[in-house]
């Protein structure tokens, strides 16, 4: 059994304290499935001010982080696991799109994983160059910072770690692990505010639930994101309710 370590480079680690302080991700790490340490990029600032940016070259607006400072604690976290991997991942809205393909990728990392989160301003480019494996983003927008991001990476991957679940089952059973929407779901009571819970699902006919689950599932991916539609694992018999459901949709 294995642990997923991850090392964060940032200049703001109480951003990070919270998250990670509660509910499955705490657990996971008491159970130690999951293993994750901060490093205050400041501290590895060597002048009088602990300066980590500076004004660009070729005179533009904003700042840019100096590269000594993040180099340096890139230095200090290979030296504290002498004789690990390292695989350094650059939080940035230019990386590529982080989706459940890569949360699985990386759950199943046995490097220590550097995250390295920017803070408003852009990155000195000789950091990607010369330390950053690979730039991921969590979406096509813009954040403050890298933190956001970096929890979102590890609270994804962390979920999909044996045990750090509750049910190892149920990270698979919801959206996305075999590239579909997830179905409706209810609980008690049966009847509510005049709202019925589909009779099959009370009917104890476990093949007729397990068919009505995957026909919603694939009505919703439909409906809501057909785009996944062309990469999710379809069988025949999907292939022939989704035909079902367009003709549904044309009436
Ligand atoms: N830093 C700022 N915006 C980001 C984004 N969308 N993804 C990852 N890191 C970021």
């Amino acid at each position: 059994m294995g642990t997923l370590n991850f090392e964060v480079l940032t200049l703001f680690p109480g951003i990070l304290a919270g998250p990670l302080n509660e509910s499955i991700l705490k657990r996971g790490r008491e159970k130690g499935l999951l293993f994750v340490r901060t490093w205050d990029i400041r501290d590895y600032t060597e002048d009088k001010h602990r300066k980590t940016d500076d004004s660009p070259y070729g005179g533009e607006a904003g700042m840019v982080l100096k590269p000594e400072p993040i180099f340096r604690a890139v230095d200090a976290v290979k030296a504290a696991s002498p004789g690990d991997g390292f695989f350094t991942v650059l939080l940035s809205p230019q990386g590529t799109l982080f989706d459940q393909r890569y949360a699985e990728r990386l759950s199943r990392e046995r490097r220590r994983v550097i995250l390295l989160c920017g803070h408003y301003e852009a990155i000195d480019e000789r950091v990607k160059d010369a330390l950053v494996d690979e730039e991921v983003s969590i979406g096509d927008y813009v954040l403050t910072g890298g933190e956001l991001a970096a929890l979102v990476v590890i609270d994804a991957a962390a979920r999909l770690v044996p045990g750090v679940l509750g049910d190892e089952e149920s990270a698979y059973r919801d959206s996305f692990g075999d590239g579909l929407l997830d179905h409706p779901h209810y609980t008690r009571p049966a009847a509510f505010q005049g709202m019925q819970v589909p009779e099959v699902l009370l009917s104890g006919n476990h093949d007729a639930i397990m068919k009505w689950r995957r026909r919603e599932s694939l009505r919703a991916t439909l409906l809501k994101r057909p785009d996944l539609l062309e990469t999710a694992d379809l069988s025949d018999e999907d292939r022939k309710v989704l035909q079902e459901l367009k003709q549904d949709v044309k009436l």
